[in-house]
C-alpha cells in the first residue's frame, strides 16, 4: 500500500515521533525503488511538488491544524522533516542507475534500424549485368541521355531518311530548325551512340560497358515503355573475331542466368553491326521445353528460347567515323552488343506488366528491400 499523510487527532510528542517515525520509513523504501529518469521525476513530485505533494499535506494535515500549545512543537518538528525529505530526495535524483536497471537494458540488443530504402530492382539487375562483365575486365561508361542526331543515328551508320532511323522513333526536342540536322537534340534511343563518344576519347584496345535509359516513342502498355534502360558492350582491338563475341556473350548469359543455359546467334540487321545477330538464351523458366508441367510457358511463348539482346561486328563505316583516333577499319575490328534491362528484370523476378517498374508503387518496391 502506498504512504498516505495521516490526520493527526493527537498532538503529543509520542504520537508525532510515531506519525514522522513512518513518513520516513515510507521515503526510504520509495528512495530505494527509484530506477530510471521517469521514476526520479515521479519520485520529486509526489513528495515535493508544491501543489499536493507530501510535504505539502504535511503542513496542511499536521502544522495547520495543530492546536495552539502543540504549534511550537509540532512547527519544530516539521520543519526537520522537510529538511529531511529535501535530502533525500535529493540524493535519490543523484543516484546512478542502479546495476538492476542497467542490466534493464540489454546493449548488445542491435539497435533500430531506420529504412534507407531499396536498391529499385532494375538498378540492381543492371549492377549484376555490368559486374559480369567487370569481372571479365571491362570498364563502365556513360553518355547523356539527350543526344544529338549525329551520335544517335548518323555516326552509327544510320543515313538521315535511312528506313531503320523507323523502327527507332524518338522525341526530338522543339524549336531547332534552325541547327543542322546532325547537331538537333533528341532523347536517345538506344546506348549505342556511347560507342561513338568513347572512341573519340579512347583509343583501342577498349572493353566498355555502357548502362544508361533510353528513350522511344511507345505507348506504355504490359512490355512498352517510353523510357526503358539498355547495356551495350564494345570490344575493339586487333583480331577480334565473331568467335570472341561467341565466348564473350555464352559466358555472360551462364554468369547470369545459371550454368545450364545454352546460347543461339540468328541472323539479323543493325545498321552499325556486319554482320549482325540476335543473341537468345535457353528458357531459364522451363528449362528449354517450352511447358511448365503441362502448361505452355508464357514466358518464352512456347519456343524453349528467349530473346536477350542484339550483337555484332562493328560495322568499318562506323569506325570510319572515328579513324583519326587509332580506329583504321583495316587494322582493327571489334564486337558489340546492346541489351534490355526491364526486360531481364521481368523476366527474373517473375513479372508480366513492365509499367510495375515504374509506377512507385511502395508496396510493390518493398519487395526488393
Ligand atoms: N542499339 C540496338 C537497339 O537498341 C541494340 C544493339 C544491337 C546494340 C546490336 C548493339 C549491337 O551494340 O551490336 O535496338
Amino acid at each position: 500500500m502506498a504512504y498516505t499523510v495521516p490526520k493527526l487527532k493527537d498532538f503529543s510528542p509520542a504520537a508525532l515521533d510515531k506519525a514522522v517515525e513512518k513518513l520516513l520509513a515510507a521515503i526510504g523504501d520509495e528512495s530505494d525503488a527509484v530506477r530510471n529518469d521517469a521514476d526520479k521525476k515521479a519520485f520529486r513530485d509526489r513528495w515535493l511538488a508544491r501543489k499536493d505533494g507530501i510535504l505539502t499535506q504535511v503542513n496542511d494535515l499536521w502544522l495547520k491544524p495543530a492546536p495552539k500549545e502543540a504549534k511550537r512543537e509540532v512547527g519544530q518538528r516539521v520543519n526537520k522533516l522537510k529538511a529531511e525529505v529535501e535530502a533525500k530526495v535529493e540524493a535519490a535524483l543523484a543516484q546512478k542507475p542502479s546495476a538492476a536497471a542497467e542490466s534493464a537494458i540489454d546493449i548488445s540488443l542491435p539497435g533500430i534500424r531506420r529504412p534507407i530504402g531499396a536498391e529499385h530492382p532494375i538498378i540492381r539487375t543492371q549492377n549484376d549485368i555490368v559486374g559480369v562483365f567487370k569481372n571479365l575486365g571491362y570498364s563502365v561508361a556513360e553518355g547523356p541521355v539527350i543526344e544529338t542526331d549525329y551520335y544517335n543515328f548518323e555516326a552509327l551508320n544510320f543515313p538521315p531518311n535511312h528506313p531503320a532511323r523507323d523502327t527507332q522513333d524518338t522525341l526530338f526536342l522543339a524549336n531547332q530548325e534552325s541547327k543542322s540536322r546532325r547537331e538537333q537534340l533528341l532523347l536517345r534511343t538506344h546506348t549505342s551512340p556511347v560507342q561513338i563518344r568513347t572512341m573519340e576519347k579512347m583509343k583501342p584496345p577498349i572493353r566498355i560497358v555502357i548502362p544508361g535509359k533510353v528513350h522511344r516513342n511507345d505507348p506504355p502498355d504490359a512490355s512498352h515503355s517510353p523510357m526503358f534502360h539498355q547495356i551495350e558492350g564494345l570490344a575493339v582491338d586487333t583480331n577480334i573475331t565473331f568467335g570472341d563475341l561467341k565466348g564473350t556473350l555464352d559466358h555472360a548469359m551462364k554468369a547470369l542466368f545459371g550454368s545450364d543455359v545454352k546460347t543461339s546467334f540468328r541472323p539479323s540487321f543493325f545498321p552499325f553491326t556486319e554482320p549482325s545477330a540476335e543473341m537468345f538464351v535457353s528458357c531459364f523458366i522451363c528449362g528449354g521445353s517450352g511447358k511448365r508441367g503441362s502448361d505452355p510457358c508464357r514466358p518464352c511463348k512456347q519456343t524453349g528460347w528467349i530473346e536477350i539482346l542484339g550483337c555484332g561486328m562493328v560495322d568499318p563505316s562506323v569506325f570510319e567515323f572515328v579513324k583519326g583516333n587509332g580506329y583504321e577499319p583495316e587494322k582493327i575490328s571489334g564486337f558489340a552488343f546492346g541489351m534490355g534491362v526491364d526486360r531481364i528484370a521481368m523476366l527474373k523476378y517473375g513479372l508480366d506488366d513492365l509499367q510495375l517498374f515504374f509506377q512507385g508503387d511502395v508496396r510493390f518496391l518493398e519487395q526488393f528491400g
